[in-house]
């Protein structure tokens, strides 16, 4: 049974989570002085949205449960073992996930705790998918870095990190798994700083670790939180020492106690001081340690997103002014409502069958019945229907702020990367198509199923699960990917969703680049030349499609006014820097 705690504008203090004493000043948390003229500001000021990232198999799963349990937005947890025995995590929503047991598609959850809206986005853990996880990271203003102790920073992790580095994106990291005989703390510190490339400081401490794992010293406390196995256990339930009491700590930990004292001093001796400022832009990360599975060392967790994290910042758009980009710099408690198009997926969930727009809102307040419009093509978006995403369950959304997400159920008419507002018309830029390195082309084993496969490629194109290029003469559809799994997941659920069974099989192509030109007889030029290897893809993008990076040297040497690039942002906006 699921009991979700809604976010509700002025909840009666009974309702509202107790609150704990903040663990550092919120003052500096991302919000301008600004904000105490403007209405929306308390609003946007209480959001959080973050990512977690992690390498599969570190517990970010678990970890998720976990907070949202603690937030009150679920009532059971089951033991990671029993869950996915008998029933699949509330943020794996994908058949093809529980089959494999890996995060594919991203999903979002909101929970409200301390008076604090909180958004968590989750990520899919696997490196085929970093497309998608990327457009996640675009859509949050921090991240929750969830390590194995027993492995520190992994491949993946390593991925994502670089990602969230590239936008100084504030990382909190979590050291997961100390019940197991783990690495030592000082290693994993030490390794933390030297893939992050920025400084650690530990807030929590582990005493001992595996069967002799004793608990986490609190450094701003001074205390010494006792651990005790168990997935049943709530905060309240783990028993806290002084660390004044040494000689009582020393009886109870004996040795592991006097090594955890030695080793803090050298960590605290040897990493920086907390610095909010250095956090905020992505300089410097808050080290936790605790074990998920047992809920121990998450409310630490729990309390520093809402203390450290920041709430939602300004963005950059663009406006068109007189045929003119023209840069604009949109608030979170700005009047008018905008917001971005990060995530589309079809057949969320099989009761009901249709598309959901993610829109991360940017500013101003989204209300039921308001008008908006898409602004790549003017035309104005009627959702059936807008919620907001209580773990597995859709809510309809009374109201939603900067920072927030909500899904619009759409058919057809927006995209990825879209920018939505309530009249301003303006664009937010940021959200990249790379182009695929792997390439298949899909055979349907039955041809009566042709306009179903057509809907088919056409729906998981705009939702970016996959890109789908239509070659511009004849021939079968390909399909382009970054990994393997991506062909395996389109191929899956274009069985279970639509219907059709296909064949994919391999063809010359190794890479695509998009072509644009400065005037339109160039382009002709171009076309008349290369017309088998051109294609369309899902957002009638005009792609070049080559067997070799020979094939679009010779191209551009053929062609100087022909601009080949790499990457897409979004249709309607330039196109990346050309090679
Ligand atoms: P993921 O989403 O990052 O892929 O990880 P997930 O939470 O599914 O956790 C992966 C495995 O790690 C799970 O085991 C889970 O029980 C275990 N795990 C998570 N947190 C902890 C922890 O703090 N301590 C310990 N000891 N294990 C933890 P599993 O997939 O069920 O496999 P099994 O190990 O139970 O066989």
């Amino acid at each position: 049974m699921q009991a979700s705690v809604k976010y509700r504008p002025s909840p009666s203090p009974s309702a509202r989570q107790p609150a704990p004493a903040p663990l550092f000043s919120t003052a500096a948390a991302g919000c301008p002085s600004a904000f105490t003229t403007v209405s929306y500001a308390p609003e946007t000021r209480r959001r959080r949205t973050f990512a977690i990232i992690s390498h599969p198999d570190a517990g970010k799963t678990t970890l998720t449960e976990k907070l949202l349990l603690f937030s009150g937005a679920i009532q059971i947890a089951g033991a990671v073992k029993g869950r996915k025995a008998s029933r699949h995590a509330t943020s794996d929503w994908m058949e093809i996930e529980k089959q494999r047991g890996i995060s594919v598609a991203s999903s979002v959850m909101q929970m409200s705790y301390r008076d604090h809206v909180i958004n968590l986005l989750d990520t899919p853990g696997h490196k085929d998918f970093s497309e998608d996880t990327y457009r996640v990271l675009t859509a949050v203003d921090s991240a929750l870095m969830v390590i194995d102790a027993a492995n520190g920073v992994e491949a993946q992790t390593r991925r994502l990190i670089e990602v969230c580095r590239q936008r100084d994106t504030p990382i909190i990291t979590f050291v997961n798994k100390m019940d197991r005989e783990v690495r030592d703390p000082l290693d994993i510190m030490d390794e933390v700083e030297r893939e992050l490339g920025m400084p650690c400081c530990p807030i929590t401490w582990p005493v001992g670790q595996g069967k002799s794992f004793g608990g986490i010293i609190n450094l701003r406390t001074q205390s010494m939180t006792v651990f005790a196995a168990g997935s049943e256990k709530r905060p309240q339930d783990f028993e806290v020492i002084a660390l004044a009491e040494t000689d009582k700590l020393r009886a109870r930990f004996g040795r592991a106690f006097d090594d955890a004292l030695e080793s803090m001093e050298l960590a605290v001796g040897a990493s920086a001081e907390w610095d909010h400022e250095a956090f905020l832009a992505g300089k410097l990360t808050p080290v936790f340690f605790g074990s998920g599975v047992n809920n121990f060392g998450v409310m630490e967790v729990l309390d520093a997103v809402v203390d450290m994290s920041p709430s939602p910042g300004p963005r950059v758009a663009f406006a068109e002014v007189n045929r003119n980009r023209e840069e604009r710099t949109v608030r979170p408690e700005d009047e008018s409502f905008s917001g971005v198009v990060f995530k589309v997926q079809a057949n969320m969930d099989s009761n009901h069958r249709d598309r959901i727009a993610f829109v991360r809102v940017a500013s101003g307040r989204y209300t039921p019945g308001m008008r908006m419009k898409v602004q790549r093509t003017g035309k104005e978006l009627r959702p059936t229907s807008v919620v907001t995403f209580m773990s597995q369950r859709r809510e309809a959304v009374d109201e939603a702020y900067a920072g927030d997400i909500i899904g619009f159920t759409i058919h057809g008419g927006v995209q990825l990367g879209d920018s939505i507002t309530d009249g301003p018309s303006l664009q937010f830029t940021g959200l990249p198509f790379f182009a695929p390195e792997m390439f298949m082309t899909v055979v349907l084993k039955n041809p009566l199923r042709t306009k179903q496969l057509q809907q088919g490629l056409m729906q998981l194109g705009e939702e970016g699960a996959i890109q789908v290029f239509k070659p511009d003469v004849g021939g079968n559809m390909l399909l382009g990917a970054v990994g393997q799994l991506q062909f395996e997941v389109v191929q899956h659920r274009l069985k279970t969703e639509y219907d059709c069974d296909v064949r994919l099989e391999g063809c010359q192509y190794t890479g695509a680049r998009w072509i644009t030109a400065d005037t339109p007889a160039e382009l002709r030029e171009f076309e008349n030349a290369y017309p088998m290897r051109l294609a369309h893809d899902a957002a009638d993008t005009l792609a070049y499609l080559c067997t070799s990076p020979y094939d679009v040297r010779l191209a551009q040497e053929r062609f100087p006014k022909i601009h080949f690039h790499p990457l897409r942002e979004h249709a309607g906006l330039s196109l990346g820097s050309a090679n």
